[in-house]
């Protein structure tokens, strides 16, 4: 009797563990399904980010009533600088009589741009395009009298460059929007959401008629400060616009729901949180057009700019400011057009390149090939003699300087036959081959570059 009660007990016991190990099974099938899944979405997002992550440097254009040159774009009636009746009687000399959107994107391509950003509508709500969800737009009323924003996307699409829109969430001369001026509101969200659901339908209305217009390769949001992602629809607003193109990007500026990080002038010393990421940044002090505003960034400061932001992974987005007549003011043509010329001479270095060596290893900005087998130095002006490089544990095969296959000479200097810790590399750069604003040194190497990451000593 008791011997069968003992069988009968192992017996439920077999049966239990089996059923357990069932469900163990179970559940690893599930999270392996599940890290898969995650796994596949990553590289999809990867492939969707891949343009962007090449690009490297974009222009950023502020045009609208503003850019006459005599208040802050938006800014001004907000924080009370101007009346607002004043700020938008300026939509009456809007002119655009010497636009020429062509010009505008050749300009954009010979700088060395893969992609512009401009203003579709700023925090004043004038559209740029003949919005048909409100009268207040340059077509329907500046002497401009038209749609001055479906040129320009075309012309961006005849020079092969990729098209962002900039699009302000935020609307203070619409009359359901809460915010107007920085010490009046028009009313509260939580207390009159049905008001601030007829804003939202306008929003993500005029959100649409851009995706149906212009399906842009990516969305620069703007003002998302104002509410929260709850508030904004955020999710909402990223289904309607990869409801119509999938693969547009959208910027950070969405409460949590964009792409990408938006740093905004002021510059990253450590990389941004999201793996992408874009420095957005003024040529000169203003982000629209000002008459007195001559403090500009000169050329060599914009490329040791946008060469630290390569070096750490990000894009460089570089305002220019278009007057009310559609003419780019000459300083900004120039620096364009010299920057145009420095990144053509050095573009290995730059497109389609990956975050460079961590700090420690070069003083300087660095980039990688996508292999990892060839290794960019920027030089910062006029740099010569003998540079120091330490911690590669890779062979050099060969160093030379970009745009003019000139061979460099480099010495391994301090290696210690019986230590792993690799020697410094000197490399002589003469005086005479030197870039006049940025000397690149190229260093390739016959395998993916490894690094000596220690603390040196014994190992
Ligand atoms: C800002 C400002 C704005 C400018 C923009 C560019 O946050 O509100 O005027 O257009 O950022 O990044």
């Amino acid at each position: 009797m008791i011997v069968n009660q003992l069988t009968q007990h192992r017996a439920s016991l077999i049966i239990l563990i089996m059923c357990k190990l069932t469900e163990i099974k179970k559940i690893i099938s599930i999270l392996t399904i599940l890290i898969l899944a995650n796994v596949c979405r990553a590289q999809l997002n990867d492939e969707r980010m891949q343009w962007f992550a090449d690009a490297k440097y974009g222009i950023f254009i502020h045009w609208g009533i503003y850019s006459l040159g005599n208040t802050s774009e938006s800014w001004a009636f907000y924080n009370k600088q101007v009346p607002y009746a004043d700020y938008m009687a300026q939509i009456n000399q809007f002119s655009a009589e010497r636009y020429n959107q062509t010009q505008w994107a050749k300009l954009a391509k010979q700088s060395g741009a893969r992609y512009a950003v401009i203003t579709a509508k700023h925090h004043d709500g004038v559209a740029l395009w003949d919005t048909k969800l409100s009268n207040l737009s340059i077509a329907r009323q500046s002497p401009a009298a038209r749609d001055v924003l479906s040129p320009f996307i075309k012309a961006l699409r005849e020079q092969g460059l990729k098209v962002g829109i900039y699009f302000s969430l935020i609307d203070w001369s619409h009359p359901d929007y809460p915010g107007f001026t920085r010490d009046s509101n028009r009313y509260n969200v939580a207390d009159d959401t049905l008001r601030w659901q007829q804003y939202l339908n306008f929003c993500h209305g005029q959100i649409e008629e851009i995706m149906q217009l212009y399906s842009p390769d990516l969305i620069w949001f703007d003002g998302d400060w104002e509410h929260s992602a709850k508030e904004w629809q955020a999710e909402k607003i990223r289904e309607i616009i990869h409801r119509h193109n999938p693969n547009t990007i959208i910027n950070g500026r969405l409460q949590g729901y964009g792409d990408y990080d938006t740093p905004e002038q002021n510059f990253p010393v450590t990389r941004p949180n999201l793996k992408y990421w874009e420095l957005c940044m003024t040529m000169n002090s203003s982000w629209g057009y000002r008459v007195n505003d001559t403090n500009y960034k000169t050329p060599f400061e914009i490329i040791c700019i946008l060469t630290d932001a390569i070096s750490m992974g990000g894009n460089l987005l570089l305002d220019i400011t278009p007057k009310a007549n559609g003419l780019i003011p000459q300083e900004q043509v120039e620096t364009l057009n010299t920057i145009g010329r420095w990144i053509n001479k050095h573009s290995e270095a730059i497109y389609g390149t990956i975050p460079g060596l961590p700090q420690g290893h070069f003083y300087g900005p660095t980039s990688l090939s996508k292999d990892s087998t060839s290794l960019f130095l920027f030089l910062p002006a006029k740099t010569f003699g003998q540079i120091m490089l330490k911690g590669i544990s890779s062979t050099i095969n060969k160093v030379t300087i970009l745009g003019t296959n000139h061979q460099l000479q480099h010495k391994v200097v301090g290696k210690i036959s019986w230590s792993p810790v690799p020697g410094l590399i000197f490399i002589d750069v003469p005086k005479e081959q030197t870039d006049s604003t940025m000397t690149v040194i190229k260093v390739e190497f016959d395998e993916p570059i490894k690094l000596y990451r220690g603390k040196g000593g014994l190992n």
